[in-house]
């Protein structure tokens, strides 16, 4: 199962056609898992540090859903614009909340020696590096606190409105590409 993270705060926009391609291309090889990151009732990392005492998170809400589809995945795909040079804050809440994951795989060394690929796909307005570079440090260090690796990513620069992603040359066949790439480096 792969678990697909749609982090734009704006339906059905650039970022969200990017992962809708790219698990349609997967569609017919596993199953998938689509969360919709506006649409769950997060609050924020508390910073109490609980959960470095035993990996669980105090705080009751959907993040147990998330933590569970997240659990079951053999992979993890996320997209989100850039937003202020960084990634969205829904999605930045989600990453925050990731540090009873944190405090198992990396402050107590226990990593599975089971290979999460994760792949993100970005899409910002700008053409500014320095944002993209910025954002993808972000998810990998996200994604290490998962115990997953950065398999790659996909950017596409210069798209400020919804359907701007239309207008990139060969738009399709990038992402379908970029999909059979990222299926093809694990057996599922
Ligand atoms: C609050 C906000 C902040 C943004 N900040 C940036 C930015 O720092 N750099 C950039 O290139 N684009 C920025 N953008 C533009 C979006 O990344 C861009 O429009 C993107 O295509 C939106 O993706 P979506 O259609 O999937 O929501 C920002 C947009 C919003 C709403």
């Amino acid at each position: 199962m792969i678990t697909a993270i749609y982090a734009s705060h704006r339906e059905g926009g650039n970022t969200d056609k990017m992962l809708d391609i790219f698990t349609d291309q997967l569609n017919n090889k596993t199953e998938i898992k689509k969360i919709k990151l506006i649409n769950y009732n997060l609050n924020l990392c508390k910073a109490c540090l609980d959960c470095h005492q035993d990996s669980k998170c105090i705080l009751n809400d959907d993040i147990i859903t998330l933590y569970n589809d997240i659990d079951q995945a053999d992979g993890i795909l996320i997209s989100s614009p850039i937003y202020f040079a960084s990634v969205t804050s829904a999605l930045k809440i989600l990453i925050d909340r990731a540090e009873p994951y944190r405090a198992k795989y990396v402050l107590n060394d226990q990593a599975s020696s089971k290979i999460k690929p994760g792949f993100f796909l970005g899409a910002g307005s700008y053409q500014t590096d320095i944002f993209y570079k910025n954002a993808k440090e972000i998810i990998i260090n996200y994604f290490h606190s998962l115990n997953t690796e950065y398999f790659d990513d996909l950017f596409f620069k210069g798209l400020k409105e919804k359907d701007d992603l239309s207008k990139v040359d060969f738009y399709e066949e990038k992402i379908r590409q970029a999909a059979n790439r990222y299926y093809n480096s694990f057996n599922l």
